[in-house]
């Protein structure tokens, strides 16, 4: 018996050929949550699980789970991420994390390995949060933070709902969400910032996540003439969003630090040249790795949009979409990421995820932690999102023997 060895080409391979599914130009891929882009994901994904002998479960939120059994039952140390992307996704976001997973368990089967501890390669349902919100929600489910009929009853900009679309892919499983209760978790995700590149560091040991506020407001106003309405008598609601996303900007440069601000949506109705809008609709995206910082920003954006739209004389409603306290990793697994780079040979620095992972909802379950690789130009949720594969291959690497120490401790 020998020590087990990734084999990195495959990965590679694995990770074109999924990227495949749903692929747009650029190189990146399409597959928003429960659409049919999904579904050929998952059903790829799975038969790789299935062809490597794992058994597959899949609960009722639609969370795969691949199992690698033990020399004794329990809990087993899980890894995974998703494979759902946003409308303009990269191939790595998620994808690399579950399939860096089973390239793992390849390497043991082909050491002849079993470990003490099963393992778990998961993926979870609706990291993205682009089709339904809120974001992170397979793993929320799992981890007990949203019902099941809560998350089933989300619906799409159509109307649609999740327990719909669930079934209509063939992804409502038989399993009880939070069946399968971790010894620990790890992930390996690509940064999606510059952090890294920037330091010239290839790990990142991720202490954490910040905290993420999701908010829909709606403007109402009243359509009229664009040439003849004076513009004291405007009601325009399309006026009003645009000066909320400007404030967006100047907030986070009055907050400074690590306060961030995105209005990533924006509709305007009834969207014609010649037509004030009666309405907007557009969503906020606040995010602070400290929760009173990120309380101050709502605060202040949520008082900015109300007076905005009271002296426009528009009404104005909010909806929270997804709202998560920042979540600190176990700083076990911290250490263990960094000194496991050191040993590797690897530069390693400590640093929160600006991004939303389901690692912080397992975290509420069991230690967690999360392995970062680089993200070329810090680019991601977009086509262009690259990791160089010898980056790609230092954290997986790094992964697999993560697994092994927790596996067999
Ligand atoms: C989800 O992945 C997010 O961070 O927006
Ligand atoms: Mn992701
Ligand atoms: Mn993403």
């Amino acid at each position: 018996m020998s020590g087990p060895a990734l084999d990195f080409a495959h990965l590679h391979t694995a990770v074109a050929d999924l990227a495949h599914v749903g692929a747009i130009d650029g190189g990146g891929c399409a597959r928003l949550a429960l659409t049919d882009e999904d579904k050929a994901g998952r059903d790829l994904v799975v038969s790789w699980m299935r062809a490597q002998g794992l058994t597959v479960h899949v609960d009722a939120i639609g969370n795969v789970f691949a199992m690698r059994p033990g020399r004794e039952e329990g809990p087993p140390v899980m890894t995974g991420s998703h494979i759902d992307t946003v409308r303009t996704g990269g191939r790595f976001d998620g994808n690399l994390g579950v399939l860096a997973g089973l390239e793992v368990c390849r390497a043991l089967d082909a050491a002849g390995i079993t470990t003490r501890r099963p393992l778990c390669v998961a993926f979870f349902t609706n990291e993205e949060g682009a089709r339904f919100q809120p974001d992170m929600m397979g793993s929320l489910v799992h981890a007990g933070g949203l019902t099941l009929q809560e998350a089933w009853a989300a619906t799409d900009g159509e109307g649609k709902r999740v327990g719909d679309e669930l079934k209509r892919i063939g992804y409502r499983g038989s399993m009880t969400p939070g069946t399968i209760r971790p010894h620990a978790y790890v992930e390996l995700h690509i940064e999606q910032g510059p952090v890294l590149e920037e330091a010239g560091i290839t790990i990142g040991a991720v202490t954490g996540v910040q905290g993420i506020s999701w908010t829909e407001v709606t403007v109402s106003g009243t359509s009229a003439h664009a040439g003849t309405t004076p513009m004291r008598l405007r009601h325009d609601a399309g006026y009003v969003a645009g000066l909320c996303s400007t404030f967006a900007r100047r907030l986070t440069q009055d907050m400074g630090g690590a306060q961030v601000a995105t209005v990533g949506a924006n509709e305007l109705r009834p969207n014609l040249i010649n037509v004030i809008a009666n309405r907007a609709r557009f969503t906020l995206d606040l995010r602070n790795t400290d929760e009173a910082l990120l309380k101050e920003a709502e605060r202040r954006a949520f008082a900015f949009i109300d007076d905005a739209a009271r002296a426009e004389g528009c009404t104005v409603e909010r909806r929270t979409l997804a709202r998560f306290e920042p979540v600190e990793f176990a700083p076990d697994m911290i250490d263990r990421v960094e000194h496991l780079a050191r040993a590797h040979g690897r530069s390693v620095m400590r640093l929160p995820s600006g991004a939303g992972h389901d690692a912080q909802m397992m975290a509420r379950l069991c230690p967690t932690g999360m392995i970062f690789v680089p993200s070329v130009k810090g680019l991601s949720h977009n086509v262009a999102e690259f990791t160089h594969p010898g980056d790609i291959e230092a954290g997986a690497a790094i992964l697999l023997d993560l697994m092994l120490e927790l596996a067999q401790s």
